[in-house]
């Protein structure tokens, strides 16, 4: 298999140095030369990584495309672009799949949602639709989940978009430990080790999330406090209307 990247950014960098901690055979991957920051590290650190210049050798090159840049970039440079019968894989989140084969005037188009954690092959990964070039390539780096409909797989992509206000509410915890006098390592390694201890023991025991928002809170103990304080300033309403406003964002 030989990939090619157009667009060498933050999540074309995760996937790439998750392809290379797993077990997916690739002969060759070559990257654009943009980001070059990014892509001179890359092609520093592994022997099987080729840095080009042109978007359209990258193509001639590769068995298998992946886009990874960002909406406006693309919009601009696919249509000048001949992807002749490559396998394409979208990770453009706001370009949907039918303008994507006009713009890319091919019909080999699937759409995928890894996340940074692909890094450490870490995380479910949605595809969109079905597609069996990128399920071979996605199964090696974390827990592919297929996604036939793509108005659907937006509800996930609205999920993914909690990652910032999921850290940043790491950042707050561990912040607050920091300045009431806690060592920020340990505050650091406490908060993060909390919250996937919760994460991991909730799906080990296939226990509902709903289901542990009960059975976490002791009567008038300190769960329940916070719950009612946050519920109280309409924090869950507040999340919930992001989530809907993202799912509409994408459905236009
Ligand atoms: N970050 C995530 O967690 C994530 C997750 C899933 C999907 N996505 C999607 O993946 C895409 C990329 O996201 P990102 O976060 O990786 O963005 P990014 O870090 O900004 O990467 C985009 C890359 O495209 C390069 N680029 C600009 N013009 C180019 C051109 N003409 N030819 C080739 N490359 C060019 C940029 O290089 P320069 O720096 O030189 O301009 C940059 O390195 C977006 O559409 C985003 O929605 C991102």
């Amino acid at each position: 298999m030989k990939l090619g990247f157009i667009g060498t950014g933050k999540i074309a960098s995760s996937i790439i140095l998750g392809i290379f901690k797993s077990k997916l055979k690739v002969s060759q991957v070559y990257i654009s030369s943009r980001n070059r920051n990014i892509a001179k590290k890359l092609s520093q650190k592994f022997k099987k990584i080729k840095i080009i210049k042109d978007n359209q050798e990258i193509i001639n090159k590769a068995s298998h495309v992946i886009l990874s840049v960002t909406p406006e970039v693309g919009k601009k440079i696919l249509p000048k672009l001949n992807f002749k019968n490559k396998k394409i894989i979208s990770l453009i989140s706001t370009i949907r799949i039918n303008q994507l084969k006009q713009l890319c005037r091919s019909s080999s188009v699937a759409k995928a949602i890894p996340l940074p954690p692909i890094e450490n092959r870490l995380g479910p990964i949605v595809i969109c639709p079905a597609n069996k070039a990128a399920k071979n390539i996605f199964k090696y780096l974390g827990e592919v989940v297929e996604v036939s409909n793509e108005k659907f797989s937006y509800r996930f992509w609205s999920a993914a978009a909690l990652m910032a206000t999921y850290y940043e509410m790491l950042n707050t915890t561990t912040n607050y430990l920091t300045t009431k006098g806690v060592n920020n390592t340990k505050a650091t390694k406490y908060v993060g080790k909390l919250f996937l201890a919760l994460t991991k023991d909730a799906l080990l025991k296939q226990r509902s999330f709903k289901q542990l928002v009960v059975e976490s809170q002791t009567p008038n103990g300190i769960n329940m406090q916070v719950l009612k304080e946050l519920k109280k300033g309409k924090f869950f309403n507040k999340l919930k209307k992001s989530l809907k406003n993202i799912n509409k964002r994408l459905s236009k």
